[in-house]
């Protein structure tokens, strides 16, 4: 959900350590930066590094799976078929394997607090065809046909009382409007512990658990590919991982991040909702919620708890990324060494437009092969696009080189040209006050901030995208294996 960060895909991290004052997560997110500032500058070429095989050049095992799976979606209708109801949405669930549902509960978090137009928009896209989605927010009422579940009254009154962020909760609960979404957001960490609880009452038989946020955007064809592929009596808990608390040692826990999106197998759930009983079979113990209340009060975030809870569970996390990603959809580096052959299964953050643009894309996909990053790249047509004013492809990985005397920073020309004339340079955008940015990757950017608008232009080198493409078509999909050190 909307926690109050930009849109820029390198700015969550810097939100989580604000919300936490702990100088060794700043130290560990300072590290982090600065591998991710190294593999960016010094990135080679775009097609060596994506080479297959290349990896397994000293060891045997590649770090990715290249399984052969196939889709649960039923046929496309004929266009004849659709022709007859006129309803694009019906012909959308007719393909949806709702038989998957029992066995793959999805639960999607949200606010009362939240903007309707974001949270209407999802139930009208990513989460249109799951006829049992179990909706989780902080006041009890019904969306679109869900239940909604206030999923806080679980928590005990008497620990809610005691805690400065519930004020809000109450006030929702009287019916108040004027709630605003900081607040709504102090108290979307209180949610994760007895969300997962109540997925488990709700649907006790799936073997697989979904959680996702109003801003996340599953391809759920290549989500269902890859859980075939794993054993839900496995303790297994995938997600994009980002740093989170301190376990000793100097070490860090990772978790995986909300708004990516992220996964429990039957085995995680259960080993972590699991409480002690008594010699009458009473719960002795408490539940995890209670359990973890004061750490959750003492934390930023939600996901970070959840994860460290697993982790005294002896559960940890399988980092899923870049299969899932933080980025939004118009800010992913497609053609760099992680987005291009990897298939795509989450982003977080995409505009409203384009949760309804891609569900709608995916559909008239014929879906024999998973959805790849490269893919992806038809859907924004990029390699057929003209240079946009107002619009910034540069914001994330760009390069300026320096000095700023070089002659690209002198014009538009100029900037466009020199892009041209480096074979790695895929985009560029141009700011009238003198920097020319390079861009490697193939990336569509979005439009600039407002009151800079006039100052940007930016531009794709058509032509070079096009030849890259050709020489660097997919053989096979790269299904990453899990990894700790692989991240954003
Ligand atoms: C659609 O229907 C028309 C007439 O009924 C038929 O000639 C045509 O082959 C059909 N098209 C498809 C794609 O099935
Ligand atoms: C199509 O949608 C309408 C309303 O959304 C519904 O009444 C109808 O039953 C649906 N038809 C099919 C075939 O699912
Ligand atoms: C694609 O391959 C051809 C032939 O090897 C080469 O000349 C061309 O520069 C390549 N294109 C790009 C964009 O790398």
């Amino acid at each position: 959900m909307g926690s109050g960060t930009s849109t820029s895909a390198t700015a969550w991290p810097f939100f989580r350590v604000l919300g936490n004052t702990k100088l060794k997560l700043l130290a560990v997110f300072l590290t982090v930066s600065t591998i991710l500032l190294l593999t960016l500058y010094s990135s080679r070429g775009l097609s060596e590094d994506i080479a297959p095989g290349a990896k397994d050049e000293f060891t045997n095992e590649k770090d990715y799976w290249t399984w052969e799976t196939s889709t649960r979606f039923q046929k496309p209708k004929h266009e004849n078929d659709s022709d007859d109801t006129g309803n694009l949405q019906n012909a959308t669930c007719d393909a949806f394997p709702s038989d998957m549902l029992s066995r793959i509960q999805i639960i999607l978090k949200t606010s009362a607090t939240e903007d309707p137009k974001r949270v209407d928009t999802h139930m009208a896209s990513v989460t249109r065809c799951i006829s049992n989605l179990l909706v989780i927010s902080d006041k009890e009422t019904e969306l679109h046909g869900h239940r909604v579940h206030d999923i806080l009254a679980d928590l005990p009154p008497s620990a809610r009382n005691q805690t400065p962020e519930f004020e809000a909760y109450e006030a929702l609960q009287r019916g108040e409007s004027n709630i605003d979404g900081a607040a709504g957001w102090k108290l979307d960490r209180f949610k994760f512990l007895p969300m997962v609880e109540r997925a488990k009452k709700v649907n006790p038989g799936a073997e697989w658990y979904i959680f996702l946020e109003t801003d996340t955007y599953f391809v759920w064809d290549n989500l269902f590919r890859m859980l075939e592929q794993f054993d839900p009596l496995f303790p297994l808990y995938m997600g994009s991982p980002a740093p989170g608390r301190d376990i000793g040692d100097g070490k860090v826990n990772w978790f995986a991040y909300g708004g990516s999106g992220f996964v429990l197998s039957r085995a995680a759930v259960d080993i972590l909702v699991a409480r002690e009983v008594g010699e009458y079979g009473q719960f002795i113990g408490p539940s995890i919620s209670e359990r973890y209340m004061q750490v959750v009060k003492d934390d930023c975030c939600g996901d970070s708890v959840l994860g460290f809870a697993l982790y005294e569970k002896g559960i940890e996390l399988s980092g899923m990324w870049p299969m899932f990603n933080a980025h939004p959809l118009d800010s992913i580096p497609f053609g760099d060494e992680h987005h291009w052959c990897q298939p795509a299964i989450s982003m977080h953050k995409s505009q409203l437009g384009d949760m309804t643009g891609l569900a709608d894309w995916e559909d008239e996909r014929d879906r024999t092969k998973p959805l790849l990053y490269a893919d992806l790249v038809d859907y924004h047509r990029l390699g057929q696009l003209s240079e946009r004013k107002g619009w910034d492809n540069g914001a994330w990985g760009g390069i300026i080189e320096q000095p700023d005397t070089l002659p690209q920073h002198g014009s538009l020309e100029a900037c466009r040209q020199a892009c041209h004339d480096r074979d790695w340079c895929m985009s560029y955008t141009y700011d009238t006050a003198g920097v020319c940015v390079f861009v490697r990757s193939l990336r569509l950017g979005a439009k600039s901030k407002l009151e800079i608008a006039e100052q940007f232009t930016a531009g794709w080198d058509n032509d070079k995208i096009q030849s890259w493409r050709v020489n660097n078509t997919c053989e096979k999909p790269m299904w990453m294996k899990p990894s700790l050190t692989r991240i954003f």
